[in-house]
């Protein structure tokens, strides 16, 4: 077990990812824990993590000395690493440039195992305002950047160990090593812990918080919340209580093949089919985010009468994911609204319930690897993300039983045209738009005066950025041909070349 100190970054959570990755159990804890708490947990090694503070700060993350002293390998990390020399008598200066983005440092050998198997020269992520002006006493610099600012560090004894830049980011070429020489030769780690470890702690954890209330979760039919029931009847059983409200904006029988997973899960599910009621409010609606405040709102009231059904619910489980907890951390910085997404999991403050969220700590290739280890059927693990507001967003104009009809059939033949061609889970997301514009064109020998299809897929890691999907062009033929002889309505097809950003994923 490692414990991580978290000073506030943004990466924290990428430490632990990592460190699971090399099968190594790892815990988050506050910065400010005492030396008691991480005793406890009998740690074989401490991470600091870094933070948006300057060590030279007032009211700046200050570990309790007590911990630093403690019989353990640490590893600092960026802002861990300026503590540690502080601590330890260094200096630390505020640098003149901030420095952001890749650096190259030059390793200095001196057979610690720190850098074992990593080159002399290699690239690294760095991020950081500050850095180390003299090494505290007993230290030795590990390497060093190209404008020779101190990029790692060490005590003679090799305990108290430093890096200035980011292990953990992908743009650090040999971070994984560099992450698996602390685990395995610096802290001794066994590296035999799996994900099926995680999901016995967390099954006795929901049991331990949850004790004997009731649960209720809103079920979309996604990846997130299905796993997070899955996860929460495993430990609960039919104390969870799910509510799928159908809102008619769903794919080509979509809400149908749901229930039926859901009941092969054996989860105890409500299925509400509010539909009409949607298809009534939306009436009229063309403003895209009107159309997400309308389903939100009528979502949140649909959702909450059929909630207040069940008698003494004490808890709303919702599928929050890591990315979800650091998107929604920068909220309120004056960030501008793109767009406001509505999530099965956006319900009220007011709704009185306490909230578990047993997966924020993970991203969304462990929790379908999880889902994979608590039977959740595959085509809900590899299913691809789907908008809360549904169809509505693709139907762009106003919305009528007509075109999301039209919008169905040709979606469907996408889809499936995909799965064929065994390309559904190398696209992150891939869907049809209907356009509200009309072009000429000819059948047999007839003018048509139809309506224009776009088609999107896209690659992504967490959908905050996006490439558009490179098809084979006889993949996009065969796409384009079926939706045009078989869709009525329809008699031109365009595919979406626009990634993320400029283009958002979603037309609306
Ligand atoms: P955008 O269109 O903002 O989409 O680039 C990024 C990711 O979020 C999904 N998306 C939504 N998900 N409620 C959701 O639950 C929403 O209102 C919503 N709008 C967009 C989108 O499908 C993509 O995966």
């Amino acid at each position: 077990n490692i414990v991580i100190l978290d000073c506030g970054s943004q990466f924290t959570q990428l430490i632990a990812r990592r460190i699971r990755e090399l099968k190594v159990h790892s815990e988050i804890l506050p910065w400010d824990v005492s030396a008691d708490e991480i005793a406890k947990r009998s740690p074989k090694g401490l991470i600091i993590s870094g933070g948006p503070r300057s060590v030279l700060e007032e009211g700046a993350p200050r570990i309790d000395e007590s911990v630093i002293q403690m019989d353990l390998p640490v590893l600092g990390l960026c802002y861990g690493m300026q503590y540690l020399c502080k601590a330890m008598g260094g200096q630390v200066r505020s640098s003149t440039s901030r420095e952001y983005g890749r650096a190259y440092i030059t390793v200095i050998d001196d057979g610690s195992p720190i850098y074992r198997d990593v080159p002399a020269k290699n690239q690294v992520w760095m991020s950081h305002g500050d850095d180390v002006e003299s090494l505290p006493e007993g230290t030795i610099m590990t390497s060093r950047t190209d404008d020779g600012v101190i990029a790692g560090f060490r005590s003679e004894d090799g305990r108290v160990n430093g890096f200035q830049y980011h292990p953990e980011v992908a743009h650090t070429e040999y971070g994984e090593t560099m992450l698996s020489n602390f685990l395995f030769h610096v802290c001794r780690c066994a590296g035999d812990w799996d994900l099926g470890d995680w999901v016995e702690n967390a099954v006795e954890e929901i049991r331990e918080t949850v004790g004997q209330d009731k649960v209720i979760c809103g079920l979309s039919g996604g990846v997130d919340s299905s796993v997070a029931a899955a996860l929460v009847s495993k430990a609960i059983g039919d104390r969870l209580q799910c509510i799928f409200v159908d809102t008619g904006m769903m794919r080509d029988k979509e809400a149908e093949e749901v229930m039926e997973s859901y009941r092969a899960m054996d989860l105890n599910v409500i299925h509400v089919d509010a539909s009409e009621r949607f298809l009534k409010a939306l009436e009229g609606v063309t403003e895209p985010e009107k159309k997400r405040k309308v389903i939100g709102e009528l979502f949140v009231r649909v959702f909450e009468a059929e909630s207040s059904k069940v008698s003494d619910a004490k808890w709303l489980l919702q599928g929050t994911l890591y990315p979800d907890v650091i998107e929604s951390g920068h909220k309120g910085k004056g960030a501008a609204v793109i767009k406001s997404h509505h999530n099965v999991g956006g319900l009220p403050d007011d709704m009185s319930l306490k909230v578990l969220e047993p997966l924020r700590d993970l991203f969304k290739d462990e929790v379908r690897a999880l889902g994979r280890i608590i039977d959740v059927p595959e085509d809900i693990v590899s299913r691809h993300p789907f908008p809360g507001p549904g169809l509505a967003v693709r139907c762009l104009g106003d919305i009528t039983v007509e075109k999301l009809d039209i919008l169905r059939k040709a979606d469907r033949i996408y889809l499936d045209e995909i799965r064929k061609a065994g390309l559904y889970n190398d696209i992150w997301q891939a869907f049809a738009v209907l356009l509200p514009v009309y072009t000429v064109g000819v059948m047999g020998d007839d003018r048509t005066y139809a309506r224009v299809l776009a088609l999107r897929a896209i690659t992504s890691s967490d959908g905050m950025t996006a490439e558009w999907f490179r098809f084979p062009n006889e993949v996009l033929d065969r796409i384009s041909t079926r939706i045009c002889n078989e869709v009525q309505g329809v008699n031109r097809v365009v595919y979406d070349v626009t990634s993320k950003p400029p283009a958002t994923v979603e037309w609306e």
